[in-house]
């Protein structure tokens, strides 16, 4: 049997990237997949290719949620997956990080990840079951130099990830973050500054010497969002090839 037969999931920011891949491989395995992001022609392009349905979406608009939430549960009458997947990048350094960007991505990465859990935990709550799987980074449990405002963002995740573990054990929800080390999309270009010199000094401090494909990752997100996963809640789970062993 397919690992995700007959499961509803949401993934945000899925019209590229991990998100994406997240997507196309719970297709594969056999759930009923609604993509999510604010770029809609990549995210329907992927949502065609994949068999999923498309919903433009800002995960940091509390009205963006409830709607995606209603026409989910209209189409498809239960959520049993979310992987609150969308986020940006920001590099700047402490003495030069602005309020505006620092507030931007606090709105994105983590009150879309807020925004997210309470919109979907009802209709959890009512069926005793899901999974909710935040990807949050390696920025998410130790130091990264210029991302400052960016590792607060995820930080967070990582901590309302455990809190609401807590708060939703009871009612046969699951909650993890994944930290993915560096990831071949378009954020790691940023994340370098398009500077491949600098990607490949990152890539090479790391002990596997290599980035990782989102497949990599998505794989990680298929087992947290099946039931193969059902005694993990609460913890983290890092995919960075071993750069936080270090
Ligand atoms: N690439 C890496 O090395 C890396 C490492 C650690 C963590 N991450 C995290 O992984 C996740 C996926 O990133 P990725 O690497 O696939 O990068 P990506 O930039 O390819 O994908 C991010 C997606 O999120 C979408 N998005 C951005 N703002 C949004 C919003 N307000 N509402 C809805 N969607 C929005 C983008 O349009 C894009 O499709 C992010 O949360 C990122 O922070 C990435």
């Amino acid at each position: 049997m397919a690992r995700l037969q007959d499961k509803v999931a949401i993934v945000t920011g899925a019209a590229r990237g991990q998100g994406a891949a997240e997507a196309t491989l719970f297709a594969e395995e056999g759930a009923a997949v609604v993509l999510t992001d604010v770029l809609s022609a990549e995210g329907e392009e992927t949502a065609k290719a994949c068999g999923g349905t498309f919903l433009h979406h800002d995960v940091s608009s509390e009205e963006a949620w409830e709607r995606v939430v209603a026409d989910t549960l209209a189409a498809h009458g239960r959520i049993d997956v979310l992987v609150n997947n969308a986020g940006i990048y920001h590099r700047a350094k402490l003495i030069d990080h602005t309020l505006d960007d620092f507030r931007r991505l606090l709105d994105i990465n983590t009150i879309g990840v807020f925004l997210g859990m309470r919109a979907v935990a009802p209709s959890m709550m009512e069926r005793e079951a899901g999974s909710i799987v935040n990807i949050s980074s390696v920025a998410g449990l130790v130091g990264a130099p210029g991302s400052i405002g960016y590792g607060a963002s995820k930080f967070a995740v990582t901590g309302m990830t455990k809190t609401a573990a807590f708060e939703l054990a009871r009612y046969g929800i699951r909650v993890n973050s994944i930290h993915p080390g560096i990831i071949d999309t378009d954020m790691i270009q940023q994340v370098a500054s398009g500077d491949e010199s600098r990607l490949e000094r990152m890539t090479a401090a790391t002990p596997f010497g290599r980035s990782a494909d989102p497949i990599e990752i998505a794989r990680l997100a298929l087992y947290l969002a099946s039931d193969e996963s059902s005694f993990s809640s609460g913890s983290e789970f890092v995919a960075d090839g071993g750069l936080t062993a270090i």
